[in-house]
Parts: structure tokens; C-alpha cells; sequence
């Protein structure tokens, strides 16, 4: 097999573990955690980062945004219950309408509710083929985005509650500034919120699983646990903000590594890249890392960010363009092509860190992990198999060698199948990966 990754992401399975296990300790004992794994689990590879969460025993659930999203990570083997906080329908042709109705029903997926006809149409498909599906209603009590009014939630509970095979699982809500500092808004939309469940039980449905709480909230607002919390972020290793008050000690999941694929010598005066941005101002080193704004490694980061190489930071210099950015190696001397290079580190503190570059981008952290693009290779990696030796790409061309399919292929999690529990990752990349030591 050819080794044609130029870029990988490592995926510390040790901080993913350390992660939920941290978080579920701000719980009260019985909280359940349902992972947003969402975007490609948040740009770290749903592939490698679900198998993980899949034998994590506090991770209850996962939820996606959309349907293609809830079918993928079904056929990755992912066998807990999937909530979809996306639409069922967003092409509004009938024959597109039945096949995601079955789609739902076939993956068994858990829907989210936000009206009645949607719904009523699924629970009829559901009845055809002698099914039950499940939903959540999803209450807006001040986010403004996805979800029924307040006084509209008991009349739709009513309704929905009436269909034959399906079932009314979970009531939940989603904050807009539970990272803020302050939390006034935030508590008044739980204050509703709340209000809403109780008028909901006093109709005679209370569901099941309550539920509001995503990382932030999860943190700073404890009382907003009920039954489950959604974090994505937090799993991550990430806090939602900079104001977050509550902030335990969270692991960075993601490294993303590179190397040096040309060094070269110019002259004062000569310049780089695109729009000639920047004039070297002595007789320069400069070498070229095979990643750009199609990677997620965007053009904001120009003339701004720096990459690791030999643990010295080297300057972005001149535009990123589309699959190259160039770095000014005067000062890290000896280095050389096939030279690992850190493009975004795994530690808070780092100039390249995610904090930071998003900083720089002028953008909150999410938005640096989410972009990462799929030529970017996932691997798993655990402490049993440090990350120094996978400091360069040359973990993907052993596992090349010992037969393995490429990292981000499905067969890291077996067969694809909606029935079947998958495999961990990280055994599998350890296996792999522990043949090149
Ligand atoms: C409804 C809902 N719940 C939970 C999350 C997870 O949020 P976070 O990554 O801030 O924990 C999101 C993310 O956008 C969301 O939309």
C-alpha cells in the first residue's frame, strides 16, 4: 500500500479517557454523558475517537448533527443510542422524505422533535414496519436556534405522546452563553427550561432523560445537569471560553504533525508566497510543510502563527495558500527535509497551541479543530505507544508495511455494521504501531 499522507492528526486516546472520566466527576453520581461527536467527532476523527468513547462505560450516548453523520458512525459500529440534533428532513422531495424516515429507523437513531408532522410521519413509517422510534423534544428557551417555543412544548408533548410506536424518551434545551461570564441569560433560559419540564410532567409526560448541560454548563452550572450532559468540547480537552470559571484539569486530545518537504536558502530582499507578503529581511532559510488552508490550516494564520521544529518555533512567513505554508528556519539551524514539525500542539501553553491559534484567527478553538480537513490523517496513539514515535509520518508508512489499512480506514473498527461493537482503536494502533519501536 502507498503511504500518501503528508499530515496526521495523533489522537490521545489517554487524554480522551482522562477527559470523561474528569468531567463525569463534576456529576453527580448517575448523570449520564451523551458525546457530541458531531463534525467528524470535532474534527479529530470520528473514526479513531469513537471506538474509544464506544468502551468508555460513563458515555452513554452520542449525538451528531446530521443524518449522514448518525448513518456513519452506526456503520463504524458505534452501538450505543445515536441522538440526531439535526433535522430529519432538509430536501423537501417526498421520495427523499421515505428514505430518510427509514433511514432513521434502520440505523435506529433517536430523533430530535421540534414539531409534530416530522415526527407523526416517522411514527407512521415506524408502525409500518412494526417498530418503535425514539424521540427528544427540544425546547427553545432562548438560544433561538433549533427548537419549539415554550408554550407551544406541552401541546406538541400531548400530541407526540398520542402516536402508536413511538416514544417520547427526552426533553432537552441547549444554552447560548453558558460561557460567558455572566450567566444571567443563562439561567433564565434554565429557569424556563425547568419550567417547561414541570409543565410537561403536570400534562402526565415526563420523560425520561432530562437534559441541558453542554461543556459549559456542564462546568459552571452544576443545577443544569438533570439526567445527562452533552459535552463536546470538554472531551476534547478544550474549554468553551476563556471566562469558563470552573476549569479541571482537561488534557488537549489533538497533535497534529508534519514535516519539512523542502529547505532551501534565500537571499535579503527575496520574498515568499503568494502577493509577495514577506521580504526576508537577512539571507534566510526557509522550508515548506505540506499543509494548508484546505487542511484547516487557514489563511489568517499567515505572517502570524509559528510551527514547532527541533523545539524551537519557527515563523509563518508569507500567505498560506492551499496546501503549502512556508517557515522561516534561520534560526533553527541544521534543520533539514524529513524533519518532523509540530503544526498545532497538544499543550495549553504553546504559541501553536489550539487556544492560540484561534486567538490568532480570531476565532474561538472550536471553529481551529472542526476545520481540520480530511486529507489530514487520525491516528490513535495511547502511553503505551508515546507520541514521540509519531513524530513523523513514518507511523503511517509502517502500518503501511505490516499490511494495516491506512489510519483512516474503517477497518481499524472491523466490519462496518450497525449490530456489531466495535473494536478499540487504540489496541489496533498499538498493534500496528508497536511493531516500529
Ligand atoms: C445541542 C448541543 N448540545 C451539545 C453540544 C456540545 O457543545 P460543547 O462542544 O460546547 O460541549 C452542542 C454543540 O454545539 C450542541 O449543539
Amino acid at each position: 500500500m502507498y503511504s500518501h499522507r503528508d499530515v496526521v492528526a495523533q489522537v490521545n486516546v489517554d487524554a480522551l479517557l482522562h477527559n470523561v472520566a474528569v468531567l463525569q466527576k463534576q456529576c453527580q453520581p448517575g448523570v449520564r454523558i451523551c458525546a457530541a461527536l458531531k463534525a467528524n467527532a470535532y474534527g479529530h476523527g470520528v473514526r479513531v475517537v469513537a471506538p474509544v468513547l464506544a468502551a468508555a462505560s460513563p458515555v452513554s450516548m452520542a449525538a451528531v448533527a446530521t443524518l449522514g453523520e448518525a448513518i456513519e458512525l452506526r456503520e463504524l459500529g458505534w452501538a450505543k443510542p445515536i441522538l440526531l440534533f439535526g433535522p430529519i428532513f432538509s430536501d423537501g422531495g417526498l421520495a427523499g422524505r421515505k428514505d430518510r424516515l427509514r433511514a432513521v429507523l434502520d440505523y435506529d437513531l433517536t430523533v430530535t422533535a421540534v414539531d409534530f408532522y416530522g415526527v407523526r410521519d416517522l411514527a407512521h413509517e415506524a408502525q409500518l414496519q412494526n417498530k418503535i422510534v425514539r424521540c427528544h423534544i427540544k425546547i427553545d428557551s432562548g438560544m433561538g436556534r433549533m427548537g419549539i417555543s415554550p408554550p407551544s412544548a406541552v401541546q406538541l408533548a400531548e400530541r407526540l405522546h398520542s402516536l402508536p410506536n413511538l416514544k417520547v424518551e427526552g426533553i432537552y434545551t441547549h444554552f447560548a452563553t453558558a460561557g460567558e461570564t455572566d450567566k444571567s441569560y443563562c439561567l433564565e433560559q434554565l429557569r424556563i427550561f425547568k419550567e417547561t419540564v414541570a409543565a410537561l410532567q403536570a400534562a402526565g409526560v415526563r420523560p425520561w432523560l432530562v437534559h441541558a448541560a453542554a461543556t459549559g454548563a456542564l462546568l459552571d452550572i452544576p443545577e443544569s445537569h438533570f439526567d445527562m450532559v452533552r459535552p463536546g468540547i470538554g472531551l476534547y480537552g478544550l474549554f468553551p471560553s476563556e471566562q469558563i470559571r470552573n476549569k479541571p484539569d482537561l488534557r488537549p486530545v489533538l497533535k497534529v504533525v508534519s514535516r519539512l518537504v523542502l529547505v532551501k536558502q534565500i537571499k535579503a530582499g527575496q520574498t515568499v508566497g503568494y502577493g509577495q507578503t514577506w521580504h526576508a529581511p537577512r539571507d534566510s532559510v526557509v522550508g515548506i510543510v505540506p499543509i494548508g488552508y484546505h487542511d484547516g490550516y487557514v489563511r489568517s494564520l499567515s505572517n502570524r502563527a509559528v510551527m514547532t521544529i527541533h523545539n524551537a518555533h519557527a515563523p509563518v512567513v508569507g500567505r498560506i495558500s492551499m496546501d503549502q505554508t512556508i517557515l522561516d528556519l534561520t534560526d533553527v539551524p541544521g534543520a533539514i527535509v524529513g524533519d518532523p514539525v509540530t503544526v498545532i500542539d497538544d499543550d495549553h501553553a504553546a504559541p501553536n497551541s489550539v487556544v492560540n491559534l484561534a486567538r490568532i484567527m480570531q476565532t474561538i478553538p472550536y471553529e481551529v479543530i472542526a476545520l481540520l480537513g480530511n486529507r489530514v490523517a487520525r491516528v490513535a496513539y495511547t502511553s503505551d505507544t508515546p507520541a514521540q514515535k509519531f513524530e513523523t509520518i513514518s507511523a503511517l508508512e509502517d502500518s503501511s508495511l505490516t499490511g494495516a489499512a491506512s489510519l483512516d480506514d474503517s477497518s481499524l473498527l472491523g466490519t462496518p455494521s450497525p449490530t456489531t461493537t466495535p473494536h478499540l482503536a487504540n489496541p489496533a494502533a498499538h498493534q500496528v504501531l508497536g511493531n516500529r519501536s
